[in-house]
Parts: C-alpha cells; structure tokens; sequence
C-alpha cells in the first residue's frame, strides 16, 4: 500500500451531476452466452467483481475526465466496480468526487475501501462513517442487497456499530478484517487481501512455512460462517522494491509466475460469493493490471514499472470474469477473441545487480528479516519462465521461442497455460493452425543480463497478440524515475516501441551475399560474410544474444561476441532508419559494431544500446 501520507480536508462536496447511465449497467457479454446482469447479481449479493485502486497515487488528476478511461477499459472486460482505497491525503475527496462523478458519467460503480495504514480503527469510526454518508446516494456507489456498500485494507478492532450510526444507513460492511482478530458479528463479510503464498508473515513462503491462497480461503470461509459474505482475492503478481533509492521502506516478493491463470482457474472452480482484482493501479506492488497511461503519479515505482505494461493480465482475465458471473466452470465458453497473453521477467534470478543495487553492496536481512538492500527478499521462488496463455477458439500448435529455447505445444480450445524457460534474447511466439500462422509476433522486450537502470526488477513484461495498444508511462508517472539511482544510464521515458522488434523470419526475397551496406561500425569487418544465423560466441555475455542473432541473420556476425552457426544467401536487411546506434555507457567496445548495425536496422535492444 501506499505511503503518501497527508491531512484530510474535509471538503463540502459540491453538487455532482446525477447523470448516471444508468441504461448501461448490464455488462457487455463477451462471448454469445448472455452474462448475468449487475442488477441481479448485486440484488442477490453474489457473484460481484470488484477491482482495487489507489486514489492515493492519482493525486495528479485535475477532473472526473481523467478517471473516465480507467472506468470504461474496466467495465468493458466485466469489472462491476472500483474498490477506492484512500487513506487520508489532502486530495482524497477531491479525487473521490472525481471518480463518483466518472463512473457515474459511464455506467461503472465504485465504493469506498478504507486503508487503515493511514486511519485509526479505534479513533476513527465515526470519521468513516461520514465518508460513507458523503458518497452514499451518489448514483454510481455500489449497493449490496439494496443497501450502500464499503470496505477496507485491514482495520481490525473498528467498531462497525459507529461506523453505521455516523453513515446513517445500514452499511453493507466487508472490510479486510482477520480471522481470529475481529467478530464477525458486526461485518457483513470479510474481504482476504492474501493473494500470494506467503510464509504466514508478509514474505515469500518456504518449503516449512507455505500459506497458500487456498489456505487463506478455507481460514476466511471456516471464520465468516455461512451467513456471511467471503471476498476473495486475485492477483496477478506481487514484487516491489522501494530499497535504498525509495526510502528503504520494502524490497520483496511473493511467487507470481503462473497465479493469475491458476487463481482464476480456482475462482470458476470454488464460485466464491464475491472477488477483488488486487489490483487496477497499485504500481509499486507491480500488481497493477490497469494501464501505464492511466495519469499517476510516481512514488518510485517507475524505476521498476517504465516499459513493463500489463494490460494482457486484464486481457487475460476478460473471459474468467464472464465465467465467474454465469457460475460457469468452463472458460472456453466466453473466449470471445482468439488471443495470446505472455509474461515473463527482463533477467534472470541469477543476475547480479549489487554492483549498482546497493550503496553498501549487502543484501542480509537485518534482526526482523527484512531486506531493505539489493536483492528481493523471496527472489529463489520465482521461476526463470516464459508464460504464455492461449485464448482459443478452436485447437491450434503454439510455438515459443525465448532466446535460445524453442517448444511448441498443442494448444486446445479455451483458456490454457504453457510455459517455456526463460532465454537471453529475443522473446517471439506463434500459433498455427492448419498450416497458417494466424498470430505471431516477437515481443518489444528482450530478456537482457542488464541490470535496468542498475537495480533487480522482478516485475513482470506483459504482452498480447495481436499486440495490445501503445501504453507509456506519461510525465507525472516518471517523476521521480532517477532519483537515487546509482547508474546514469536510465532515463525518465519510455522506449518500448522505440526498439521495434525484428520479424521472426527474414523477408522471403533474398538478394546478393554483400554485406549489408549500411554497416557503418568499427567493429572488425564479419566473417564469413555470407553468415544467415548466429548467435553469442561461448563464453560471452548473454546480452549479446539478441543483437547476435539478429544481425548474424543478415550477414553481418562480427566474432569475438557471436559466432556464425550458418552460411547461405543473406536476406535483405530491415531498411535502414538513417539512424546510428552506440552501446549503453559502460558497455564494452564489442558493442559497437553490433549497435550500431543493429540500431540502424530497427532493432536497438534497450538493455545494450541506445540511439546516438
Ligand atoms: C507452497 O505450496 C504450494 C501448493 O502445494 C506449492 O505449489 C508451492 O510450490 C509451495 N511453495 C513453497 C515455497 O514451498
Ligand atoms: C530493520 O530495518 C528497518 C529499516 O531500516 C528498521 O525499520 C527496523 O527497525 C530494523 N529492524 C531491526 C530489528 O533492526
């Protein structure tokens, strides 16, 4: 959660247009199958979708209009409503008017979810319970059973009669309240924020200590009873790293890998009364599957989240949520569009980044276990794997390739889950049916052996075929991009895009063996000059590998750093951009040759060179 602390004003809130959409509310069906409406679910207080967003890193926002993306992406893949976590900034009500007035202006519903980081469970109560009297006839809250519906991060101890009393209604009351902590007499239900297998104690599990999810589940279903409501939780993934550039305050992660596929997979399966996507927005936690774009601020999560879009994670989940509304444990009925979703991290677990990490190069957990230094806290139990997800129709043969990794798999019809070890170099895929590639591409992110912007970032590349839209960071969310970095290599911008990424076969009209002649490096003349594939030289960096391979593939296989594996005739370069590429500051000379073709052929892997 977020640590922007500040005081309340407690603003009189101006009259909001009711101009509800009312008409809209039942959900757009993602497949044929007609999904159930809003109106029926939240009437009978079951199968409800709900989504969790940090107001307090939207401080930025200067209208309800710069909500209005976030709740038309969210309503169009199935959300029924935002969870509006606020703590207590000098901007929270300005911002939760924006967003009632926002979701109301688009048919979307939104409640207050009260993080009690920043609020007192036992000063508090009868401050909360004049939030909820503020939003609660406004037209986009969301109501449970015909009464107003709120909820909460943590809070146990809260006394929920006072809340009531000072809301002046019969709250709907599922806060994030603990078995054994809290009587469940007063609550309603109880939302289970642990989305992640966790060792019991709010870092990753061991082999001896291993909460899982599902664990967290039985513990809530067994406490609550069966006359009150369970909010599970769904995550797609959990790693933050606010070490000593971010004011030492966390550095850890929880497994992610497979969890999104797997959690959703679960929730068909268990049909919990109630969900919340953990999270719409919450970057530094790297949970976010709402977009980059999306206006923010940046409290230092840029350093781990510029370039790492997830939209495919909510892509992914379109057709899950369909599912879980209908009570249907069969996915493959609302795959609506065939579709790929892949993920998998920029390096490997085994690089070392305490080079640059660190001002003192340790990464030991001092007296209460926890890192606030160099590597992740929990980094052993993440994988080194491509994940890809197939999104089908009908049967097809995906194929994966991750650097030197080749598989293919028969993917079925539905919603299924492959994964490939993860390789230096390029990250390309195709499915294939009936002997035509009916999607293919090689994603915009390398997997490098660079450390970025010189720290570990366990956070997550998310990409789509056909590829999603173009989702940059946009100035606010870059803020404070280098501040207390040790490398000067990173820069506060985007750059996905700007290395676009080469297609997985050369073009199929070869011309003659010269060596291309755009070749302006300094870098030994190649040989053989008739060189059509390669890859790095044994013994060399693994950051080579995909500028190895591809300019090995157009003739030009500088040795020293790669090695020609196979001679013909070279196919046509990329056209030339015109521009020149140099090797990232601090890279070897060996770069040079290779940037600089590379980059003037369109391929400029941002992890080894840039444009000069
Ligand atoms: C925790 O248990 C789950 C379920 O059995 C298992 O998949 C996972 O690998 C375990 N994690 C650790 C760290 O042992
Ligand atoms: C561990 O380090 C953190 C951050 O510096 C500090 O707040 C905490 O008190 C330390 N714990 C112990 C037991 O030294």
């Amino acid at each position: 959660m977020l640590s922007i602390a500040g005081s309340l004003r407690q603003l009189g809130l101006s009259a909001l247009a009711a101009a509800a959409a009312l008409s809209s509310l039942a959900s757009a069906a993602p497949s044929n199958i007609q999904v159930r409406s809003l109106e029926e679910r939240a009437a009978a207080g079951n199968r409800l979708v709900f989504c969790h967003f940090m107001i307090g890193i939207v401080g930025d926002r200067g209208s309800a209009s710069d909500y209005d993306s976030d709740m038309q992406r969210a309503k169009a893949a199935g959300i029924d409503a935002f969870a509006l976590n606020i703590g207590t900034d000098s901007y929270t009500v300005t911002q939760l008017n924006y967003a009632y007035q926002s979701a109301a202006n688009n048919g979307m519903k939104v409640f207050i979810s009260f993080d009690f980081n920043w609020y007192n469970p036992s000063t508090d109560a009868a401050r909360v319970g004049q939030l909820i009297a503020q939003y609660a006839n406004q037209p986009a809250q969301l109501q449970v059973n015909g009464r107003v519906f709120a909820s909460s991060f943590a809070g146990d101890g809260l006394d929920v009669n006072a809340v009531r009393s000072a809301a002046g209604t019969n709250v709907y009351f599922v806060p994030n309240f603990h078995p054994g902590q809290s009587s469940t007499s007063t609550i309603d239900g109880a939302l289970n924020w642990m989305a992640w297998d966790s060792n019991g104690n709010n870092k990753a599990p061991t082999p001896g200590a291993n909460v899982t999810v599902a664990m967290g589940d039985a513990s809530y279903q067994s406490w609550l009873g069966s006359g009150k409501t369970y909010l599970a939780p769904i995550s797609p993934w959990f790693s933050t790293h606010y070490g000593p550039e971010v004011s030492y305050s966390k550095n850890w992660v929880f497994p992610g890998g497979a969890l999104l596929f797997n959690r959703w997979q679960q929730v068909i399966q268990q049909g919990f009364p109630m969900v919340e996507i953990i999270t719409w927005n919450d970057y530094g936690e790297s949970h976010y599957i709402g977009p980059l774009s999306s206006k923010h601020g940046d409290d230092g999560n840029s350093k781990w989240t510029n370039d790492m879009p997830h939209d495919g994670f909510l892509d992914l989940s379109t057709p899950f949520i369909a599912a879980y509304k209908n009570g249907d444990t069969n996915v493959a009925n609302y795959v609506q569009t065939e579709k790929v979703v892949y993920w998998y991290r920029r390096n490997l677990k085994t690089l070392n980044c305490d080079a640059t990490d660190t001002t003192a190069g340790h990464s030991a957990p001092n007296a209460s276990g926890n890192y606030f230094e160099g590597i992740p806290n929990g980094w052993q139990t993440m994988d080194d794997n491509v994940y890809v997800v197939t999104l089908l129709k009908s049967p097809a043969t995906l194929s994966v390739t991750s650097g030197g990794n080749s598989q293919s798999f028969n993917a079925p019809a539905g919603a299924n889950i492959f994964t490939v070890p993860a390789g230096l170099g390029k990250q390309s895929f195709v499915v294939n049916r009936g002997g035509q590639n009916i999607l293919s591409g090689t994603s915009l992110m390398d997997i490098t052996n660079v450390c970025n912007c010189g720290i570990y970032n366990f956070n997550p590349y998310v990409g789509t075929l056909p590829a999603g839209f173009s989702d940059p960071l946009g100035p606010d969310g870059l803020s404070s991009l280098t501040s207390g970095l040790h490398v000067t290599t990173c820069q506060p911008k985007p750059s996905l895009g700007t290395n676009p990424s080469v297609p997985a076969s050369p073009p199929a009209n070869p011309t003659s063996s010269t060596p291309p002649a755009s070749r302006t490096s300094s870098a030994a003349p190649s040989n053989p000059t008739n060189c059509v594939a390669g890859t790095v030289a044994p013994g060399e960096s693994g950051n080579f590998a995909g500028l190895c391979s591809f300019s090995c593939n157009y003739g030009y296989c500088p040795p020293g750093p790669c090695v020609c594996t196979a001679t013909g005739t070279v196919p046509q370069a990329p056209p030339s951009n015109g521009r020149n590429g140099c090797p990232l500051a601090g890279e070897p000379a060996a770069y040079s040759g290779l940037c600089s073709f590379s980059c003037n052929h369109g391929y400029c892997p941002e992890g080894a060179c840039q444009y000069c």
